[in-house]
Order: C-alpha cells, then sequence, then structure tokens
C-alpha cells in the first residue's frame, strides 16, 4: 500500500518524503512543479537511498488524478499542495480558492471514488485569526481569517469536517503548522523560493548570502520583549515527523486536530541574533513600519499533540539557524 503525498516536492513536502522513505513506507510524490522543481526527487534519492514513484500533475486535474488511483494502491494521502503566499492571496483570491479548495474538492472526490478515506491535510495556526490571547489551543476554534489564504485553509477544515459527518469511514489529521524553518541536516534540500521572499527566514538566508542588502525589520514597538514580533518557529524536520506519526497513531475514523509548534516564541531580532552567532554571518538589518495584518505575538500549545501522537518538537532555533544557513550557502 502506497501513501500519496500531494506536493511532496515542495518545502514541507520533501522533507516528510524523506521521514517517511526512512520508515520504508512506499512513497507516490504528485506534484505539479509551480512552487518546486524536479531535481528535488534526485535529492530526496541521495538523501535515502530510496525512490519514489513521481507524477507531474495538478490536484484540479480529475483525470490524472482517477489515472494515478487506478494504476496503484493508494492507502493513504498527505496534502500538502497548495498556494501559500499570505500577500499574493489578496491580490489574486480567485486561484488560491481555485488551487487550495477547488483542488481539495477534487482530490476528496477521486479519493471517495477510490475507497481512500485516510488523509492528512496541512493547515496553519493562520485559522485561528485574531483571538485575542497569544497562546493558542486547538479548542479554541477558527477565528476570522486574515486574508484569502487563510480563509482557504479555514474553508478546507470545514469541508473535512462536513465530510466526516456525511461519512464517518473516514480518518482525518488536520495539522495547523506554525512558523516552519531550517532545513534538512544534509543541506540537499530545504526553502528557496523565487524572487524576494516574503517570510523571515527566507529573507535572512538571502541577506546571508549577499543577494540581498538588508532584512528590513517589521515593528519595533510591539508589546514583545525587543518590540518585534514573536512567533514559534519550528524546525522543518520536527514538522515532518509531525507527519509520520499522525499516519502511524491515527488509525480509527474521526476528525483530529493538533497544533505542530514547539511551544516557544522567539522575537524576530532573536532570530537575526541566532542566525549570526551560530553562522558567524552578519544579517543588516533596519528597522521598517508593522506590515499590515502582523499580530505581536502568538505561539502554539503543542501538549495535545505529545499526548496523543508522542510527537514533540525536538530541535531548538539554533539548529533551525545552523540546518537553514548549511542549505542556502551549498545552493
Ligand atoms: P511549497 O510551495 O514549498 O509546497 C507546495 C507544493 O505544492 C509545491 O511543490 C507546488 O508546486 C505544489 N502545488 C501547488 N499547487 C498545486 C496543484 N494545484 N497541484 C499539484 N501541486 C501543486 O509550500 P510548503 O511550505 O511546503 O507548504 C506546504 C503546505 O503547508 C501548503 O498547503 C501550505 O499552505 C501549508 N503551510 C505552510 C506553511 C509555511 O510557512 N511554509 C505554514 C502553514 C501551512
Ligand atoms: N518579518 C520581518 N521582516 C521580513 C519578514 C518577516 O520582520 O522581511 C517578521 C514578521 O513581521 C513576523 C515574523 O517576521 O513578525 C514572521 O513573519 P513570516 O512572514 O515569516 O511569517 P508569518 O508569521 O507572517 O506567517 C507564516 C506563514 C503563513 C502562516 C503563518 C502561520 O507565512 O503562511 O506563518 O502562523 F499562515
Amino acid at each position: 500500500m502506497s501513501i500519496l503525498v500531494t506536493g511532496g516536492t515542495g518545502y514541507i513536502g520533501s522533507h516528510t518524503v524523506v521521514e517517511l522513505l526512512k520508515k520504508n513506507e512506499e512513497v507516490i510524490i504528485l506534484d505539479n512543479l509551480c512552487n518546486s522543481s524536479k531535481d528535488v526527487l534526485d535529492r530526496i534519492e541521495k538523501i535515502t537511498n530510496k525512490k519514489c514513484k513521481f507524477y507531474e500533475a495538478d490536484i484540479r486535474d480529475e483525470k490524472e488524478l482517477e489515472k494515478i488511483f487506478s494504476k496503484n494502491k493508494i492507502d493513504s494521502v498527505i496534502h500538502f499542495a497548495g498556494l501559500k503566499g499570505v500577500g499574493e492571496s489578496v491580490e489574486i483570491p480567485l486561484e488560491y480558492y481555485d488551487n487550495n479548495v477547488y483542488g481539495t474538492v477534487k482530490l476528496l472526490e477521486v479519493m471517495k471514488k477510490h475507497g481512500c478515506k485516510k488523509i492528512v491535510f496541512s493547515s496553519s495556526a493562520t485559522v485561528y485569526g485574531d483571538p485575542g490571547t497569544h497562546k493558542y489551543v486547538e479548542e479554541m476554534g477558527r477565528g476570522k481569517a486574515s486574508s484569502p489564504y487563510g480563509a482557504t485553509k479555514a474553508i478546507i477544515e470545514e469541508m473535512l469536517e462536513n465530510l466526516y459527518v456525511a461519512d464517518n469511514e473516514w480518518t482525518i489529521s488536520i495539522l495547523r503548522y506554525f512558523n516552519p524553518i531550517g532545513a534538512h541536516e544534509s543541506g540537499l534540500i530545504g526553502e528557496n523560493p523565487n524572487g524576494i521572499p516574503n517570510n523571515l527566514m527566507p529573507y535572512i538566508q538571502k541577506v546571508a548570502v549577499g543577494e540581498l542588502k538588508e532584512l528590513s525589520v517589521f515593528g519595533d514597538d510591539y508589546d514583545t520583549k525587543d518590540g518585534t514580533g514573536v512567533r514559534d518557529y519550528i524546525h522543518v524536520v520536527d514538522l515532518a515527523e509531525g507527519h509520520v506519526k499522525a499516519l502511524e497513531k491515527l488509525t480509527s475514523p474521526g476528525v483530529y486536530i493538533y497544533n505542530l509548534g514547539t511551544g516557544s516564541g522567539y522575537s524576530v531580532l532573536d532570530i537575526v541574533r541566532t542566525f549570526e552567532k551560530v553562522n558567524n554571518v552578519k544579517i543588516n538589518y533596519k528597522i521598517a513600519p508593522r506590515r499590515p495584518g502582523d499580530l505581536a505575538m502568538y505561539y502554539a500549545d503543542p501538549s495535545k499533540a505529545k499526548k496523543e501522537l508522542g510527537w514533540e518538537a525536538k530541535r531548538g532555533i539554533e539548529e533551525m539557524c545552523r540546518d537553514s544557513w548549511n542549505f542556502i550557502k551549498n545552493l
């Protein structure tokens, strides 16, 4: 039996594929390569000494999905495929609904048709909206989405819950990620977005290699320890391990929602200083105005995942910063 990983050549998907292959799982990757490239497959093979089947396909292409499910015995799906730019989603909302929501509908339809009713879905801490507290607990439920991207995640979560009510044979894991950074220790896979990055670590990486002049720190007047924004950064390999645990542990039907974070918050300047210290490089930065839509501070309560999945993040920010640099400097 195989595990289909949609978006498996992407940042989080590729690290998850490595962890699955390490457990001797049979993996099939589906990706349309709109935000990743095929050479990731060779890199995965270099790390694991194992191959996986790859389909260059779009989750919205029902015919392709049909073909993949007919040709293979697929037991479960880990669904990463989607667009993820918060700012971009404000510019082109319809593409976000089409890709993320419509794409997921098509995927679920074909899964159902083939009797494959186990899915792990990539959600995000953004679904909490702005709950007025810093520590996010699963029971708090969903808040008002602050972007079309966030809305697509909230809608898909709701759709998955509706699906279970209609057919309680489904086993559905919804994993709400906090801020994934870092890279595989081999330096072979990691995050390297095209163009000017929106997220903190990819931006720091480009400043470190000299591709960009300086980091803009968005706001130093928040009510946080040093005035800069605080987030729960999680090493991408810890996150990947969380998916493996979810597949292993969640064997009876239901809808299961977990935060995947470390439980600790770090400021923008904590990350800049740690990156400088562990890698012995200088990160030039300037203080810039707050970025619209940003919250001052939030982090996960990860205790539910620890209790029910036996999972907890093991890697700290020093390792995250070291691995991020190790990946980018070897590109
Ligand atoms: P990524 O862009 O690196 O990976 C997504 C992959 O999906 C890419 O390889 C892309 O080519 C593929 N893809 C996109 N649309 C597709 C489609 N219609 N059909 C087939 N393939 C398609 O992003 P990532 O950081 O690895 O994120 C993976 C998932 O996790 C996404 O759903 C994202 O929204 C979610 N997530 C990411 C973060 C984060 O900070 N990275 C935080 C929370 C949630
Ligand atoms: N930041 C800067 N300068 C930059 C980029 C970011 O100061 O150039 C700051 C932000 O203001 C924030 C922190 O760094 O305080 C983290 O920002 P990111 O853009 O890296 O991440 P976000 O917390 O804004 O959002 C990320 C993902 C979303 C996801 C969310 C879930 O981009 O997809 O985490 O928590 F929804």
